[in-house]
């Protein structure tokens, strides 16, 4: 497992002992984003000074994987993947191949992440864990995991909708020198500089890099994230259930609001049955899917989607979001008085 460096050169004293490590110079990690974020994401977000993150989604194949690996490789900068742990419970084949192409960290959350950990260690990376409670906090404590990113409620995708993000991220900072990461609900600067101002080491963002030129999704997604408003979205399983992927109950997804939520995500119980029943809703959520029908298809978005733009690319989404340091030297000289 790699250390954090005690005897750095006086300019590495300057960085924080993860940067010194993963080498990013903008504390800006794209948050791994199955279905948004591939190699060409995460290697812009390296080239540009972030850190780039792969998502690896259930359906992930191999020939996907090496192919999106290479891509974030090509930046020649650090990057890095993201999978989930029940996933990977039942087959630790995804994370093998992913490390075959040499990333610097790996982020293992939704669930328990047992031998992945390891494995990830034995190929050199460090290993951080989504947290979305405070029993998941201290599990991310223990001695396998490196980083722990604090991921609120208020995040897009699937998480827990227990705890939001800053009482979470001020839970951790009291109670571990490990490095944490902020996420959800961050999309600006003044975000990012709150969560470096109370000590995260790096902001995790995901809705606004999924509207980004670089990410995979489909446009109209991108569009529909762009053009929502801060209170358009709904935490649900809906879109699990519709789509019979097996993702643990704890963990739900948080999208824009569209018609298939407004009929189904007060009624669950309902929808299985339904789905239960035929294949109807399945196949036409699915085509949903492939044409980009936003309002069928789960649009993965947190509350940011208000604060999040499309057509801008990576390297224009970290120019804007490194302001952070001259609102946070506007603080401390605002503040700095006494
Ligand atoms: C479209 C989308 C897909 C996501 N897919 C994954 C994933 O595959 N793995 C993962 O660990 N997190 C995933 N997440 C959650 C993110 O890692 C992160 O927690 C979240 O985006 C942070 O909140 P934000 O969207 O407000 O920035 C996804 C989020 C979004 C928006």
């Amino acid at each position: 497992m790699p250390e954090f460096p005690v005897n750095a050169s006086p300019i590495q004293q300057s960085l924080n002992p993860l940067q010194q490590i993963l080498g990013y110079t903008e504390p800006i990690f794209n948050a791994s984003m199955a279905g948004a974020a591939g190699g060409a994401l995460a290697a812009a977000v390296s080239a540009a000074g972030g850190f780039g993150m792969l998502g690896i989604g259930g359906n992930a194949t191999k020939e996907w994987i090496d192919n999106e690996a290479a891509l974030a490789a090509s930046s020649g900068r650090g990057w890095g993947a993201g999978l989930m742990a029940w996933v990977l419970a039942k087959n630790l084949e995804p994370l093998e191949q992913v490390l075959d192409h040499g990333p610097s960290f790996v982020c293992i959350s939704f669930g328990e992440p047992g031998p992945a950990a390891s494995l990830a260690h034995e190929s050199g990376a460090l290993v951080g864990m989504q947290v979305g409670n405070a029993a998941e906090l201290s599990r991310a404590l223990e001695d396998d995991i490196d980083v722990v990113i604090c991921r609120g409620n208020e995040g897009g995708g699937h998480g827990r909708n227990e705890v939001s993000t800053l009482p979470l991220l001020q839970l951790a900072l009291e109670r571990t020198g490990k490095p944490v990461i902020a996420a959800g609900g961050l999309a600006t600067a003044a975000g990012v500089a709150a969560v470096l101002g109370a000590g995260a080491s790096a902001a995790w963002i995901g809705t606004r890099f999924a509207a980004a030129t670089e990410s995979t999704s489909h446009r109209n997604i991108k569009d529909s994230i762009g053009a929502a408003g801060l209170d358009d979205t709904v935490y649900t399983r809906a879109f699990d259930i519709a789509q019979r992927i097996d993702w643990p109950v704890q963990y739900g997804g948080r999208a824009l609001r569209n018609d298939f939520s407004d009929t189904w995500a007060e009624n669950l119980e309902a929808l299985g049955a339904a789905v239960k029943a035929d294949d109807s809703l399945t196949t036409s959520i699915n085509g949903a899917r492939a044409e980009g029908d936003t309002s069928l298809a789960p649009v993965y978005a947190g509350q940011s989607a208000g604060l999040s733009t499309t057509g801008q690319s990576a390297a224009e989404i970290i120019a804007d979001l490194s302001r952070f340091r001259s609102l946070l030297r506007q603080a401390a000289s605002r503040w700095d008085t006494k």
